[in-house]
């Protein structure tokens, strides 16, 4: 496999041409496009999302860098939007979904495989996936009433958990890649949708000047205390909940059904197929704050900690 490269338009072949280039972690190369680093396949639907996609006032967009909480935080907004829909009892979509098929991202599902999507008959509000720093993002989004939420992760955790993904779902052709290697990218910012420090400082910024319009949560807060953050994330989201459903204890019930532990055990989950690239089971781990403890040595948390103080010092970014 050389990353899906022979799927692409001609337009886009050339276009890469265009693009800095760096080793990939999975596939041969990451390329630059606008200030971040993706994959050839990726930029295809990229340029499709930005050019075709309209939002809507009451659209949701749920942005990350890839492995800080994504398919959490699409459970948890689904489960909050359509609990009128979907009673939490039972017959929940969580229960037979994963989250990536409930809400599809625009870079791997709606706008891959050289295709347009009709997105006209989803349910409102829509509810979207994004790996795309802030300022990519089409204008549509940006400028309507559209509501993004974002979700970032401390960059120790962040990195072991890509570094064991993308091992795992490395195409048998490529060699694993060493911690050690893999470690000296991720502080050069060379990792998917990377650097982390802009992918975050750019939704950071925006989440400060504009506070009703973007959301920034953090992992580590929402491991701590998930009830306190589904009721704010519910609250921003429009769909507070009322007295009567706290004392129904729905903010538990949801909290539960998209809990680490419940989520890795479900069926769809161990045996399904969600995203081309992999098997949903690759998505659950460990689910903890803190297990890069395991991973790094001494000299590369020195090393990391630098490169953290370096880029988020002065934002108010902390982790
Ligand atoms: P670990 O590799 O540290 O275990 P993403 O969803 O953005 O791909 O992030 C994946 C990370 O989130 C993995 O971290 C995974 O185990 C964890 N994760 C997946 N589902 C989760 C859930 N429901 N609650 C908490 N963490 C979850």
């Amino acid at each position: 496999s050389n990353g899906g490269e022979e799927e692409l338009s001609h337009e886009c072949k050339e276009l890469l041409l265009s693009l800095p280039k760096e080793k990939g972690w999975r596939t041969p190369h990451l390329y630059k496009y606008q200030e971040f680093w993706c994959q050839a396949i990726e930029i295809q639907s990229i340029v499709s999302f930005q050019r075709h996609f309209q939002a809507s006032d009451n659209d949701v967009v749920l942005a990350t860098i890839p492995k800080s909480g994504t398919t959490w935080l699409k459970a948890l907004a689904f489960a909050i939007v359509n609990r009128k829909r979907f009673a939490l009892e039972n017959n929940h979509p969580l229960l037979t979904s994963n989250p990536h098929d409930l809400v599809p991202f625009f870079e791997y599902k709606l706008y891959a495989n050289r295709q347009l999507p009709d997105l006209s008959n989803l349910p409102h509000p829509r509810l979207f996936g994004t790996h795309l720093p802030f300022p990519s993002l089409p204008t549509s989004i940006k400028k309507s009433g559209c509501r993004v939420v974002y979700i970032c992760r401390n960059p120790f955790d962040t990195f072991i958990s890509s570094w064991h993904f993308l091992n795992k779902v490395n195409p048998g052709s490529k060699a694993p890649m060493s911690l050690d290697e893999a470690f000296e990218m991720y502080c050069k910012g060379v990792i998917g949708f990377g650097p982390f420090w802009d992918h975050m400082l750019g939704y950071w910024k925006e989440s400060i000047e504009r506070p009703h319009k973007v959301l920034f949560l953090k992992y580590e807060d929402l491991k701590e205390d998930v009830t306190f953050h589904l009721k704010k994330l519910a609250e921003f989201l429009g769909f507070p909940f009322s007295l009567e459903e706290e004392r129904a204890g729905d903010v538990e019930k949801i909290a539960k059904l998209c809990s680490f532990e419940n989520m890795k055990e479900l069926e769809v989950n161990k045996a399904g197929k969600s995203i081309k690239y992999f098997e949903n089971k690759t998505l659950f781990r460990k689910g903890v704050v803190g297990d890069w403890v395991n991973y790094l040595t001494p000299r590369m948390v020195e090393q990391l900690t630098k490169v953290v103080e370096e880029k988020l010092g002065g934002s108010g970014l902390s982790f």
